[in-house]
C-alpha cells in the first residue's frame, strides 16, 4: 500500500524545506523528499544553499576574512604575529563540518515537526482519478508515494559554457570552487556576477592572483551605479583583476592548467592562462529526473517551472518555489514562496513582495540593496531624492577600520517614501534588515532619520543617509 500524505515536497533545500515544516505546523500530513547526498552516501538535506552554496561560501569567506586580517591588517592595532600561513585542509574540513551541522539541524526539524523525510530522486508516476498524484521514489529504498498536493523545489545548478564541461579538477562550477584543495597560484573566474566575486575574493585573500573575465561591458549591472562604482573601486584596489565587455573564445583545460582564449573589449585577442578557472555565469533551473512529462507539467524555454504569481503552476495541486521558478534565484527568496504555498494549501491568504526582497553579496566591503535602484527610478521617469552618508564619517567604522563605502537612501520627491536602500560597507548584510522593515511599513526616509541608532553603531550611517534624503546630515 503506497504511504498518503496531504501534501508532498519534492527537494529539501531552502524552498522545500521551509514548506514542508510549515505544511506540518499548520496539521497537514506531509513528506519530503530529496536526493542530494553526502560523502558517506547519507541523506544531505539543505539543497545547494547548505551543501554548495550560501553556507559553505559564506564559511569560506570568513576564514579567508579572518586570514586577511591577520596578514593585513592586525599590526595597525600593535598585534604582531609571525609565520602566518593557511592550513586550507583544516579551512575545507571546518566548512564541511558547518555543512553538517545545517544538514542535521534540518533532519532534526524534520522530526520535530513530524516531516517524513525521504532520501531519493522523486519523480511524477501519474495523476490519480479524483485529484492526487502517484510519486515514485528511488533511493536505497523505492516507494511509491500518493500525494494530494504537490511542492516542487528541485532548485537549480551551475551553468556552463557551451561545450566546455565542469570536471571540478581545473574547470569549477560552485561545487568545485568550494573545495579547491591548496590555494592556486592563479586562479581566473568567467562571470563577474554574485559567486565570481564571493569566490574570487576568497582565493584571491589566500594569495591566488585572480582575474575575472565578465562578458557585460558594465560591472554589476543590477546594483546601483554609485555603489557598482564604489565596490569596482575597492575590489581593484585589494587586487583582484576584472575585465569587462569581453568575448570567451575556446577554453582548454589539461593536467597544470586552463587557457581561455578570449577578446577584450577592444577586440583585441587575449589569451588567460591559469591553474584553475571557475565558470559562473548564471544558473539554470533544475527539472530533471522529475519526469515532468508524465503528468504535463509546463516548462518554459529557459527550463524554469511556469507558475503564476501565487506559485501555482498549470497542473491542478501542483506548486512551485525558488529556483525552479521566475524571480531572483535567493534562498529568502525560496523560503518566503515555501511559506506562502504551505499557508494557500491550508487556505490562507499570505502575500511575498517581490519589491523587498533583499539582496546582498558577500564580499568585503559587502554590497547590500533593498527596492529601485537610481537607474531603474530614471528609466521609470519618478522623482525621487538621494541622500548619501559615507562610513568614513562613523565613529564604528573608524574604530572598526573599515571605513570603505556609504549608505545611500532614495526616496520619492513628494511623498518622502522609500523607494531603494543601497549599502556598500561593513556589515551591509546585517545592516540592509533595518531598510527591509522600513520598507514593508512604507515608512518614509524622515522616519528612520527620527528614530535613535546607538551609538556608537553602524547603523547610525543609515540613519545619517536618511537625514541626507532632506540635506541635514549631523556629522558629515
Ligand atoms: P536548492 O537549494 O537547489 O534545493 C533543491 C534540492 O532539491 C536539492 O537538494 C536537490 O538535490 C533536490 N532535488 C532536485 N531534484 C530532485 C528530485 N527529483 N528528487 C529529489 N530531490 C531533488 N542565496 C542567498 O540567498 N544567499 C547566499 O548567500 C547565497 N549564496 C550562494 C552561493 C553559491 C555558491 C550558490 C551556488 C548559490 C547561492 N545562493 C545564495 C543561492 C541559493 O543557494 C539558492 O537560491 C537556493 O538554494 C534555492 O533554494 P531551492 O530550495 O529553490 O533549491
Ligand atoms: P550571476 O547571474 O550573478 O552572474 C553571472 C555573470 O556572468 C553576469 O555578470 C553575466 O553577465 C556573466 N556572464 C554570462 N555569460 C558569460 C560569458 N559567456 N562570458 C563572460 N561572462 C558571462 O550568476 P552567478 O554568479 O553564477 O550566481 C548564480 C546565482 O546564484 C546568482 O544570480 C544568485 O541568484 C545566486 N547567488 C547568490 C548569492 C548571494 O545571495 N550572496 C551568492 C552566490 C550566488
Amino acid at each position: 500500500m503506497s504511504k498518503t500524505f496531504d501534501v508532498i515536497v519534492i527537494g529539501a533545500g531552502p524552498g522545500g524545506y521551509i514548506a514542508a515544516i510549515r505544511a506540518a505546523q499548520l496539521g497537514l500530513a506531509t513528506a519530503c523528499i530529496d536526493d542530494w547526498t553526502n560523502a558517506a552516501g547519507g541523506p544531505a538535506p539543505g539543497g545547494t544553499c547548505t551543501n554548495t552554496g550560501c553556507i559553505p561560501s559564506k564559511a569560506l569567506l570568513q576564514s579567508s576574512e579572518y586570514f586577511e586580517h591577520a596578514g593585513h591588517h592586525f599590526a595597525d592595532h600593535g598585534i604582531g604575529l609571525k609565520d602566518l600561513r593557511i592550513d586550507v585542509a583544516k579551512m575545507l574540513a571546518r566548512k564541511d563540518a558547518v555543512v553538517k551541522q545545517n544538514n542535521d539541524g534540518i533532519l532534526y526539524l524534520f522530526k520535530k515537526n513530524k516531516v517524513a523525510f525521504f532520501h531519493g530522486r522523486g519523480s511524477f508516476a501519474k495523476a490519480l482519478d479524483g485529484g492526487g498524484y502517484e510519486i515514485a521514489v528511488a533511493g536505497a529504498q523505492s516507494e511509491t508515494l500518493v500525494g494530494r498536493q504537490i511542492v516542487v523545489a528541485t532548485g537549480s545548478s551551475a551553468r556552463a559554457l557551451p561545450g566546455v564541461a565542469f570536471d571540478e579538477e581545473r574547470i569549477l562550477s560552485n561545487d568545485g570552487a568550494l573545495r579547491i584543495p591548496a590555494v592556486p597560484r592563479t586562479l581566473g573566474l568567467i562571470g563577474s556576477g554574485v559567486i565570481g566575486l564571493e569566490m574570487g575574493s576568497v582565493w584571491r585573500r589566500l594569495g591566488a592572483q585572480v582575474t575575472v573575465l565578465e562578458a557585460l561591458p558594465t560591472f554589476l549591472g543590477a546594483v546601483d551605479e554609485q555603489i557598482a562604482r564604489e565596490a569596482h573601486k575597492a575590489f581593484t584596489k585589494q587586487g583582484l583583476k576584472i575585465e569587462l565587455g569581453v568575448q570567451v573564445g575556446e577554453v582548454r583545460a589539461n593536467k597544470k592548467g586552463v587557457t581561455v582564449a578570449y577578446t577584450d573589449a577592444k577586440g583585441g585577442a587575449q589569451v588567460l592562462e591559469v591553474e584553475r578557472l571557475i565558470v559562473s555565469i548564471g544558473r539554470v533551473p533544475h527539472t530533471r529526473g522529475l519526469n515532468a512529462e508524465a503528468v504535463g507539467l509546463e516548462l518554459d524555454e529557459r527550463g524554469a517551472i511556469v507558475v503564476d504569481d501565487d506559485c501555482r503552476t498549470n497542473l491542478p495541486g501542483v506548486w512551485a518555489v525558488g529556483d525552479v521558478v521566475r524571480g531572483p534565484m535567493l534562498a529568502h527568496k525560496a523560503e518566503e514562496e515555501g511559506v506562502a504555498v504551505a499557508e494557500r494549501i491550508a487556505g490562507q491568504h499570505p502575500h511575498v513582495d517581490f519589491n523587498t526582497i533583499p539582496w546582498v553579496i558577500y564580499t568585503s566591503p559587502e554590497i547590500a540593496w533593498v527596492g529601485k535602484t537610481e537607474q531603474q527610478l530614471r528609466q521609470q521617469g519618478r522623482a525621487y531624492k538621494a541622500g548619501t552618508f559615507p562610513f568614513m564619517a562613523n565613529g564604528r567604522a573608524r574604530a572598526l577600520g573599515d571605513t570603505t563605502g556609504v549608505v545611500k537612501f532614495l526616496a520619492d520627491a513628494a511623498t518622502d517614501e522609500i523607494l531603494g536602500v543601497h549599502i556598500v560597507g561593513p556589515m551591509a548584510s546585517e545592516l540592509i534588515a533595518e531598510a527591509v522593515v522600513a520598507m514593508e511599513f512604507r515608512a518614509s526616509a524622515e522616519d528612520i532619520a527620527r528614530i535613535c541608532h546607538a551609538h556608537p553603531s553602524l547603523s547610525e550611517a543609515t540613519k545619517e543617509a536618511a537625514l541626507a534624503v532632506d540635506k541635514r546630515t549631523l556629522n558629515f
